[in-house]
């Protein structure tokens, strides 16, 4: 079969945000602001009727929280392990037109797909199917910040006022696909689903070989020791920024920025700092996930 979409329809999608003025940029669904070039109505109406199959590789993350970092991990993990060739393209599927999603429909198992939508509009089929659901998070200050510049490079999204607007915005849950401590909490409730695991961008960062490890045990893909070291090597920021032109076309450098843990510093405020701990701990403070999230340890 062809390959229904490539790199090159997304190239054209940037190349269209470069014509499209900043203020249609982005539209409000139910409460949730989206962009009008990658996820338009039609896909968002028909992305809800998508039938999930229990083997599917299912990547969740609220936008800037690594989901391309484990996009490459996982294709290199299935590619390994099982001899999968994942398809061209962002695996996201609220970015797909409704004749995509129906040629997704047929593409043989086991799918690699992936969303940034909340866990409340991830189409029911994946949870009636019990489908694994690997879900990335990222300390909110980083999260952010990485936002903030995503922003201002990426053409298909409208260029931010200063980072002070965004920053209020991001607090206000007024950026697209909606507040990251909505997303958070309504993960917080399902942390101990059996078919869910949720990872940190920190944890992954700090020890890539074991987080490659439990990826690949988690959805079933046996790999050597020898496998999860390549793949370790193969997925670090400066590699895949080296290969973007490959995988991102000339956009590489829209999605590996920095790649660090507490660029933060370099942005925040005392008062901003201090209106997202407060938030933070109203929000997630004595949960599971806000454990997990070892806010004290990265974001003070
Ligand atoms: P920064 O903007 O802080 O650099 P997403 O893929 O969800 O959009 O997340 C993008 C963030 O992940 C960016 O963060 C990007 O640089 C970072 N990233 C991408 N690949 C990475 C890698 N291999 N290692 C570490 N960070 C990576």
């Amino acid at each position: 079969m062809a390959a229904p979409a490539s790199i090159k329809p997304f190239e054209s999608r940037m190349d269209r945000g470069m014509k499209m003025k900043d203020e249609e940029k982005l539209y409000k669904r139910d409460g949730i602001i989206y962009s009008t070039i990658m996820s338009p109505p039609e896909n968002l109406n028909a992305v809800k009727d998508m039938e999930a199959r229990e083997d599917d590789v299912f990547l969740v993350a609220y936008p800037k929280c690594g989901f391309n970092w484990m996009v490459a991990i996982v294709k290199k993990i299935m590619n390994a392990s099982a001899g999968v060739t994942v398809p061209d393209r962002p695996p996201i599927i609220e970015f797909y037109p409704p004749q995509l999603q129906q040629v997704v429909g047929k593409e043989p198992s086991r799918r690699l797909l992936g969303t940034h939508l909340p866990r409340n509009d991830i189409p029911e089929s994946f949870k009636a199917k019990k489908t694994k659901m690997l879900v990335v998070f990222r300390n909110p200050k980083d999260t952010v910040v990485s936002y903030y510049h995503f922003m201002n490079k990426n053409p298909v999204l409208p260029k931010t006022e200063s980072w002070d607007k965004f920053f209020s915005d991001f607090m206000a849950g007024e950026v697209a696909w909606g507040s990251y401590f909505d997303h958070a909490l309504a993960w917080e409730k399902h942390m101990d689903d059996p078919n869910v695991m949720i990872v940190t961008y920190e944890e992954l960062k700090e020890n890539p070989p074991e987080g490659i490890k439990r990826v690949a045990d988690f959805f079933s893909f046996p790999l050597t020791e020898e496998q999860v070291m390549n793949i370790a090597k193969e997925t670090t920021f400066s590699a895949m920024l080296d290969s973007s032109k490959n995988s991102h076309g000339q956009f590489g450098n829209v999605f590996f920025r920095k790649g660090e843990v507490g660029d933060w510093k370099n942005h925040f405020s005392e008062i901003q700092s201090k209106q997202m701990d407060e938030e933070f701990q109203k929000k997630l403070g004595g949960t599971k996930l806000g454990a997990k999230l070892k806010y004290d340890y990265y974001c003070q």
